[in-house]
């Protein structure tokens, strides 16, 4: 029976890919898919997941290719599924792709006890190194003057923020694990930061989500050889950098997260127990996962934010006499947060609209469920769909525009907004999000404070387009802003 098999499946999956094709092409041409937020349709199964939750609920099941995904929908049912019922939807879906990344080890691609254990060790030794409030604040004040270094070299003509932005970001995430920061000119840490802002690009292609629904596909995808050499290349490097920092190990000084680990592994088989969490898969992986999912992020979020500022000049004159007002020309610091509610609403305001991890990053569950009535088997995967939280039309007032008042009370008070999931919620909840924040405010209001943000020359506010290049994450499309020094 074994070659019938063989042509049975290839088949089934042809049919399914055919047919998953049409229902693009068809949704392509008909009105009912136009999407407000982005033009491609078919790497964008955050839109079209929403789109469709707009006309079958807040649950329903899609098929990727023959694999059923339940997707959950809109605040109180996302909130129901990952806070309260936290423990029965709080696993990852490892789909091909997240193998390919991370073979089952590290934090963000990883279950069961290996990840509980890298996950608890990542929260409480970070803190140690970067996530307490003094360490990350002194870390990323360090890193400031270097970025506003290179934007004033622009001198106020239009330019690219990615590459600055993101290695200023990676040098935090550098600082807190390898207890050091890199110059931006060095090659080493430039191909470091590169491949990992192509990575999470590549992963979201379209061509990758065909390979998660038909991993036969695999050989046929340049995308994934792309990606493959990439992953390849940066546990390389990780590796070396580990190699490093191990010959200059002292226990009594640890410089961040990888002394730290080291130290831990050494402890462990120094007492017989060589069979641990603490081994060299587990420390490469999850030192490229705080890299991958604590650089693209955060710098992408910064650079919704300077956009919004040039497209929107009147928010941006708010933020800016804020500031003046209540810092003047100090350095901002974490502390001066409480006393500039209308910056804090605009970087939430930022993170709201701008959406960058729509899906989330896939679940699972882990046992048999029976959530709103419905029985979802242990193992199915599920898309709980941030961005239907995030513009939740019972929850936001203006849910598809960049208002700031959807965090303020009416005497102009920061007010918190449960439905604020930007970083997800439950038992999976961004681990770096304490520090992200920081970073975000960090950043935003020292760019703020001196740089005005304008749309290149022939370039007007209108013309600047907030329409997402749509990857794993949503960044803003290729655009160059200028950043004109008060000075
Ligand atoms: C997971 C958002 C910054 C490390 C996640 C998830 C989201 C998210 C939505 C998935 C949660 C889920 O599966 O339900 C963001 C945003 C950021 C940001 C919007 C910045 C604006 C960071 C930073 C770090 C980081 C700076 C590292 C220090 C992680 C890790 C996970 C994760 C390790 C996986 C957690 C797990 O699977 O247990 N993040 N993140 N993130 N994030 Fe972040």
């Amino acid at each position: 029976y074994f070659p019938e098999l063989i042509r049975y499946s290839v088949l089934t999956s042809l049919i399914h890919y055919i047919c998953f094709s049409v229902l693009l092409l068809q949704s392509d041409q008909s009105e009912y898919w136009k999407c407000n937020n982005c033009s491609e349709l078919i790497s964008h199964n955050n839109c079209l997941s929403y789109l469709l939750s707009k006309k079958y609920g807040s649950i329903f099941t899609v098929h990727f290719g023959p694999k059923k995904v339940v997707v959950l929908a809109g605040y109180k049912t996302v909130k129901q599924a990952l806070v309260t019922q936290a423990e029965d939807f709080g696993d990852r879906d490892i789909t091909p792709v997240f193998y390919d990344f991370n073979q089952g080890h590290g934090i963000l691609f990883a279950n069961g006890d290996s990840w509980k254990e890298m996950r608890r060790f990542a929260l409480t030794n970070l803190r140690d190194f970067g996530m307490g409030k003094k360490g990350s604040e002194e870390r990323i004040l360090e890193e400031i003057p270097y970025l506003i270094e290179v934007f004033e070299k622009h001198e106020g003509k239009a330019f690219d923020t990615t590459q600055p932005v993101i290695y200023a970001v990676s040098n935090i995430i550098s600082a807190i694990v390898y207890g050091r920061r890199f110059e931006y000119t060095d090659p080493l840490f430039t191909g470091m930061a590169d491949r990992a802002n192509e990575s999470i690009h590549l992963t979201g292609s379209a061509s990758i989500q065909m390979y998660n629904m038909f991993p036969w596909l695999g050989p046929w995808i340049n995308d994934l050889t792309r990606l493959k050499k990439n992953i390849a290349d940066s546990k390389m490097v990780v590796t070396e950098l580990v190699r490093g920092l191990k010959e200059t190990l002292n226990p009594q000084m640890c410089r961040g997260f990888v002394d730290s680990f080291l130290v831990r592994k050494q402890t462990l088989e120094e007492s017989g127990n060589l069979d641990s969490f603490y081994h060299d898969d587990n420390l490469v992986f999850s030192v490229a996962n705080l890299f991958g999912a604590g650089t693209d992020t955060t710098g992408t979020t910064l650079r919704w934010g300077l956009l919004l500022m040039a497209k929107y000049p009147h928010i941006q004159d708010q933020v800016q006499e804020e500031i003046s007002r209540v810092i003047g020309s100090r350095q901002p610091l974490v502390e001066n947060r409480k006393n500039l509610p209308y910056t804090d609403a605009v970087i939430h305001e930022t993170q709201r609209l701008a959406n960058i991890v729509p899906m989330a990053v896939p679940h699972t569950t882990s046992r048999d469920v029976t959530f709103q009535g419905y029985f979802i088997k242990k193992g199915t995967s599920v898309i709980p769909l941030l961005m239907s939280v995030l513009q939740d039309d019972s929850e936001w007032e203006s849910p598809h525009t960049f208002n700031p008042s959807h965090f303020l009370d009416e005497q102009g008070r920061f007010v918190k907004r449960d439905a604020f999931m930007a970083f997800s919620a439950g038992r999976r909840v961004c681990l770096g999000e304490g520090l992200a924040r920081m970073e975000l405010f960090l950043f935003f209001t020292s760019l703020l404070q001196r740089f005005r943000f304008s749309p290149p020359p022939g370039v007007t506010e209108d013309d600047l387009d907030l329409t997402p290049s749509v990857g794993f994450t949503l960044n803003p499309s290729p655009h160059q802003l200028c950043a004109v020094s008060w000075d």
